[in-house]
């Protein structure tokens, strides 16, 4: 497989990406991750992740660069997420690319960090099915959309109307003195009964039918998990934390599990493909495996390391818009941190 050779630069959150791809084929993929400054804070600290942004991007594109044996001077475009995101982290991304753009003449590209975690199965499963539902779930987003064409083409059908799953999964950490971030140590904390404790299951019932379809909403479910540790401290009883991790994860997977494959039985779409951190969950890889099977829904998966912020999927992304004709970025761009997910390349 041929196609560009584009560098992709990631920076929106806590981790800073770079990867290098040749079309669809990884060349390299090097993060830097900022997350063990942010621990003892509970969560990200803008400020702290910008900081680390600025000290680890050049090693970690010299990394890249070395990985894929590649010279900048070979490079056909520079991809960079653009927004969504933290505003202050955004611009070092974008400020690096631009520099690089500038200085070695190459075509910049401002790209969807949302699209780019749809993107990045590419790099594992080839080209997407068109049209395919994906299921976006991060730590500051969960939509779902309908994507036709990765480079020009993504509606969303639906979004959380407050906080997203893995913002959810981080709270409830907290709430278990779990430490941050919380998806992955939840994950492995639910060894115990998914059935102990009955958790709401937000925007599911018969008269959220007609208005939020395809909305999702966790932070009732946070807070009942709150209340219900806060009554067992109380009582001075134990919490049972293998029960509760469990019971918390099956009400956010059964969520985002029924309403992703009502979505593609809804549009008539038998293609679903997941992405974002919250796509690495275990349980969510498992029911959602059984739950399309059962309709005849292909799943698309991508291994757990790409579902988490990278640099790979912002290259992959950049080398479809290149594939599809798209014009490069004026070099003036600026951050955007609330970028829609229907604006692919800025
Ligand atoms: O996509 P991502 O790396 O960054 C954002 O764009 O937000 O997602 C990070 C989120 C965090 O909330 C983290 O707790 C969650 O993904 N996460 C998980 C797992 N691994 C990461 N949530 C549930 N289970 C996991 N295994
Ligand atoms: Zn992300």
């Amino acid at each position: 497989m041929t196609g560009p050779l584009i560098l992709g630069i990631e920076s929106s959150c806590d981790e800073t990406g770079v990867g290098i791809v040749r079309g669809h084929e990884l060349l390299a993929n090097e993060v830097a991750s900022s997350v063990e400054e942010h621990v003892r804070f509970g969560g990200v600290v803008p400020e702290v992740a910008s900081r680390a942004h600025l000290e680890a991007m050049v090693p970690t594109l010299e990394r890249a660069c070395a990985a894929a044996d590649v010279d900048l001077v070979e490079l056909d475009g520079i991809a960079v997420t653009a927004g969504p995101g933290l505003m202050g982290a955004l611009v070092v991304g974008l400020a690096s690319a631009k520099a690089l753009a500038l200085a070695l003449d190459k075509p910049l590209y401002g790209v969807n960090h949302l699209a780019g975690h749809v993107a990045v199965d590419l790099l594992e499963h080839g080209p997407l099915p068109s049209p395919c539902v994906a299921l976006l779930v991060s730590g500051g987003h969960t939509s779902l959309l309908r994507v036709t064409d990765i480079a020009t083409s993504i509606t969303e059908l639906g979004s959380t109307i407050d906080d997203a799953a893995g913002e959810a999964y981080d709270k409830v950490a907290r709430v278990l003195g779990l430490p941050y971030p919380g998806g992955p140590v939840i994950d492995r904390a639910a060894t115990g009964d998914p059935r102990a404790i009955a958790f709401p299951r937000g925007l599911t019932g018969a008269g959220d039918l007609e208005q939020h379809r395809f909305d999702f909403s966790f932070s009732g479910l946070k807070t009942a998990v709150a209340r219900w540790v806060e009554t067992r401290e109380r009582d001075g009883e134990e919490v049972p934390l293998a029960d509760v991790a469990a019971s918390f994860q099956e009400a956010v997977c059964d969520v985002l599990t029924a309403k992703a494959v009502e979505a593609c039985l809804h549009t008539e779409t038998p293609s679903l493909l997941i992405g974002g951190g919250v796509a690495a969950n275990s349980r969510l890889r498992t029911l959602l495996a059984e739950r399309t099977a059962a309709h005849g829904i292909e799943l698309r998966t991508p291994r757990p390391g790409l579902c988490t912020d990278n640099g790979a999927m912002i290259a992959v992304l950049g080398s479809e818009v290149v594939m599809a004709g798209g014009r490069p970025s004026a070099l003036d761009i600026g951050a955007d941190s609330s970028l829609p997910v229907s604006r692919i390349l800025v």
